[in-house]
């Protein structure tokens, strides 16, 4: 079984994070969140990957590479230009070849393993086995209506859908889904829609199955989203320590410092990262929060955040929270008069003051 990730969107929902990042390559606790999304592949068996990108992935190329990091192979297919996820499949064709493939999008952070989900396809010969989970408003997804462990319909955003589960976007496919997608017409989005694929497959009399998973699943679409996806990661980490504490500080909960990291006079209370590198004084860093490498935190609180690599925060009054703060940020107080405050902030960016 091959493995395919799509990674082609521009992310503009997670504007400005995605101004400096490819959508693909912005950070869920200091690492890429397409990294999750290999590690996943990888540990379900699937040793070929291929990666969808649109026409400005070169990036993407260049910092996931060729695969080595894993001792796997990862190939890059170009979709020129954005017309669907069943548009996506069907120039991956070539790359697929006669196996079948386990469909991953790129922005898609889950807990369950999908070694199982692997297994059962391979063992019952499915056509096509779709992830699940129950949401509380389906209008925003495919939605899929079950009989057992049957898909009997599936619907691309219905108004008025019919059941809460929603097409979380992990698939496996049999070979047969390119017969369905070679003659399938764009949708009133103008959009070749893998919902309309497999309903393609079951109007066939596929076996098409649906299998709904059970802990956590992210969509990190939105900066909102992000902030979970880092709180889930966060919260499923082990602590570890390598950087260098002060007796005057206190560490509390799951927590992981970097190598080279100072903390002095600090109280970190977990589950929080502290990347290689960084230094934290006379600061709290609060629950649910990741600081990239090489960021200086002085004086300061912060929870509940991500802050990139490179930062310095210094001296702020009230405590930081809800925030993403990009790479080589500097948010300080001058201690100047007259009291000013001072912003250069790029497009789309958003302050809020107490
Ligand atoms: C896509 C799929 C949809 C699925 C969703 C999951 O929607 O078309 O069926 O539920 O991903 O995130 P899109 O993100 O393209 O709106």
């Amino acid at each position: 079984m091959k493995g395919l990730i799509l990674c082609a969107g521009e992310g503009t929902r997670l504007r400005p994070i995605t101004f400096s990042f490819a959508k693909p390559l912005v950070p869920v606790v200091n690492k890429p969140v397409i990294f999750y999304a290999i590690e996943k592949l990888v540990e379900a068996g699937i040793r070929e990957i291929g990666l969808v990108i649109g026409p400005n992935g070169g990036e993407i190329r260049e910092k996931v590479g060729g695969g080595s990091r894993w001792g796997i192979s990862i190939s890059y297919i170009v979709q020129e230009r954005a017309l669907g996820l069943a548009h996506a499949v069907k120039v991956s064709e070539e790359f697929i070849g006669d196996d079948s493939f386990l469909m991953f999008l790129g922005d898609n952070l889950i807990k369950a393993s999908l070694e199982g989900f692997v297994k059962m396809f391979e063992e019952h010969r499915y056509d096509a086995l779709v992830l699940l989970t129950p949401v509380e408003d389906p209008r925003a997804f495919g939605v899929a209506e079950m009989e057992g462990d049957r898909i009997l319909r599936v619907v691309e955003k219905p108004k008025e859908p019919k059941s809460n589960l929603a097409i979380i976007g992990v698939y496996i496919f049999s070979n047969r889904i390119f017969d369905v997608i070679n003659g399938l017409k764009p949708s009133w989005r103008g959009e070749l829609e893998i919902t309309d694929a497999i309903q393609g497959l079951i109007d066939r009399n596929a076996k098409v199955k649906g299998y709904i998973v059970k802990g956590w699943w992210k969509d990190t679409g939105k900066p909102g989203d992000l902030l979970e996806a880092n709180r889930f990661i966060l919260e499923g980490m082990d602590s570890d320590v390598q950087g260098d504490v002060d007796e005057e500080s206190g560490i509390i909960g799951k927590v992981v410092i970097g190598k080279g990291a100072v903390v002095r006079h600090s109280t970190i209370l977990g589950p929080a990262f502290i990347g290689e590198g960084s230094v934290i004084r006379d600061a709290f860093i609060g629950p649910f929060t990741s600081v990239g490498d090489n960021v200086s935190i002085e004086n300061s609180e912060i929870d509940y955040s991500v802050i990139m690599s490179g930062t310095k925060i210094r001296d702020i009054v009230g405590r930081i929270s809800a925030s993403i703060v990009g790479r080589d940020v500097q948010i300080l107080r001058s201690g100047q008069k007259p009291r000013v405050l001072e912003f250069i902030i790029g497009d789309k960016s958003k302050v809020r003051l107490e």
